[in-house]
């Protein structure tokens, strides 16, 4: 395996990683696990159908073929539970809400949300996105001429922003800045607690950056219980944000309603899986702009043709598509949540593998959306891919940025027209420039991020 970043050979091929012809050795795979998981995936994970692997006589079976992906988060979602490694990572954080949850506990979650992310609510959001895009869009234009600035971390405040205003009525008293280091903070951790895992060590095990970790876990958990306990004394009766869905909601089968700690673990699993993932898609979509003008310039003139030259106004949104287009293409070369594990709760037939209980199964999303056999030029930046004819012809199970099946993201819609919102209000009157020779590494911590942030130069459009 070469090492991070892959130096481009036919520029602008863009950054990508460089998987091991072969399986890793144990000793290796545990290091890479740490630096980096998706690094452990050989090549074969971007050729075959499936593939499996075996660590310390453990096997996992990762699934390429869209029809077997079906199989495994559709077909038979019932047979599947999230797996060990994401309870472990996530649980000490998010509890056991809507993200980590499983079976009739994940499902009444699941139905008190819901509301909230009914088309006809997402679009009453819009005003608030547009609103909190303009702002950082006058923030980058009063930067000095020629000034860097890292678009990774400013669209996750962009997109906080926007979590808080429509998520969390009580925004104001959130201290921003120390919850998003809080959560960049918890992730770091994740990858020494997905190898401490494989190892089969107990929870209790040290690793470095624990403690940080631990800090980080206690403050998150301990701002958002404050959150719901100001939310309740003010009184939930008559509003409709989804903290008071949240306290209302009962389970149908118990009759219970959820108590501080678990509405707490909630908002916080909304907050965390709400603004870093349409951050990252928003940042890996200014780094492909930036290095493919021809497709930048479509990108403006879309928006100048459908907003007539005059600001964005929330209906505008639907109809630029070829933005979203550009989205939906950057997310399939960095798709922001790279990598599904679900394990198997009896045994399953999958595509003439017989899964046991217990057995984790990996839907590998980066590699689907780059696999030889579904893509043509995988690594090629081209929007067109996404054209409404051409994404028919394609099968919905080879192109996976939210998931799929009863646990697919529940806030896919409101990301999407977040995502074009923000990008459409940035891109009409800023240029991106990336850092001369600059080459984002691939990290995954959950989430795929650019490892050095995205640093770019931004200068007011001309004209
Ligand atoms: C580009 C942005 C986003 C991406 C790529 C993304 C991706 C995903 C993926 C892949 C899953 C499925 C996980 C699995 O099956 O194991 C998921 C679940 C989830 N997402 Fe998103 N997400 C995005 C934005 C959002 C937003 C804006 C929200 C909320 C406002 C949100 C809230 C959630 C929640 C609560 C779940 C758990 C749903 C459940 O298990 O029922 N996500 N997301």
């Amino acid at each position: 395996m070469t090492a991070q970043p892959t130096l481009p050979l036919d520029w602008p091929t863009t950054a990508r990683l460089d998987p091991p012809e072969t399986p890793l050795a144990p000793l290796r795979y545990i290091r890479t696990v740490v630096r980096n998981p998706v690094e452990t995936w050989p090549r074969a994970v971007y050729r075959d159908r499936v593939y499996q692997s075996t660590f310390l006589g453990r096997a996992t079976l990762f699934v390429m073929d869209p029809g077997l992906v079906r199989t495994v988060l559709v077909d038979r979602a019932e047979s599947f539970e999230k797996s060990e490694v994401l309870r472990r990572s996530l649980s000490p954080a998010l509890g056991d809400a809507i993200l980590t949850a499983d079976g009739a506990r994940w499902r009444w979650q699941r139905r008190a949300a819901a509301p909230i992310f009914r088309n006809e609510r997402i679009l009453g959001f819009l005003p608030a996105m547009i609103a909190a895009a303009e702002r950082t869009r006058e923030a980058l234009k009063g930067l000095p001429p020629g000034t860097e600035a890292d678009l990774a971390q400013v669209m996750m405040r962009t997109t906080f922003d926007i979590i808080a205003a429509t998520m969390l009525s009580s925004h104001g008293r959130i201290d921003v800045a120390r919850v998003e280091r809080g959560i960049t903070d918890y992730l770091e951790s994740t990858s020494w607690i997905f190898a401490l895992t494989l190892l089969r060590a107990p929870a209790w095990m040290p690793f470095p950056g624990r403690r940080r970790s631990e800090a980080a876990r206690t403050y998150l958990r301990d701002e958002l219980l404050r959150l719901v306990a100001e939310g309740r004394a003010g009184g939930v009766e008559g509003r409709d944000d989804l903290l008071s869905l949240l306290v209302a909601a009962r389970d149908p089968e118990s009759g219970r309603a959820m108590d501080d700690r678990d509405v707490a673990d909630n908002l916080l699993t909304f907050v965390t899986a709400g603004h870093e993932t349409t951050a990252l898609a928003l940042a890996w979509t200014l780094y492909l702009l930036a290095l493919h003008p021809a497709i930048e310039a479509r990108v403006v003139a879309e928006v100048e043709a459908v907003t007539g030259g005059g600001p964005l106004a929330p209906h505008h949104v639907e109809a630029l598509g070829f933005t979203r287009q550009a989205i939906q293409e950057a997310m399939r070369l960095y798709p922001p949540a790279p990598v599904l594990v679900r394990a198997a709760l009896e045994e399953v037939d999958v595509g003439g593998h017989r899964i046991g209980p217990g057995t984790p199964v990996t839907v590998p999303i980066y590699a689907i959306h780059r696999h030889a056999l579904l893509w043509d030029e995988p690594d090629r930046f081209d929007p067109d891919r996404f054209a409404p004819e051409a994404a028919k012809a394609r099968d919905r199970y080879a192109y996976l940025p939210f998931g799929a099946g009863p646990r697919i993201c529940i806030g896919m819609s409101f990301a999407l027209m977040e995502a074009v919102a923000i990008l459409a209000v940035l891109i009409r009157d800023l240029r991106f420039a990336l850092r001369p020779g600059f080459v984002p590494t691939l990290k995954q911590r959950i989430t795929l991020r650019p490892a050095e942030g995205m640093p770019m130069r931004v200068a007011p459009r001309a004209g």
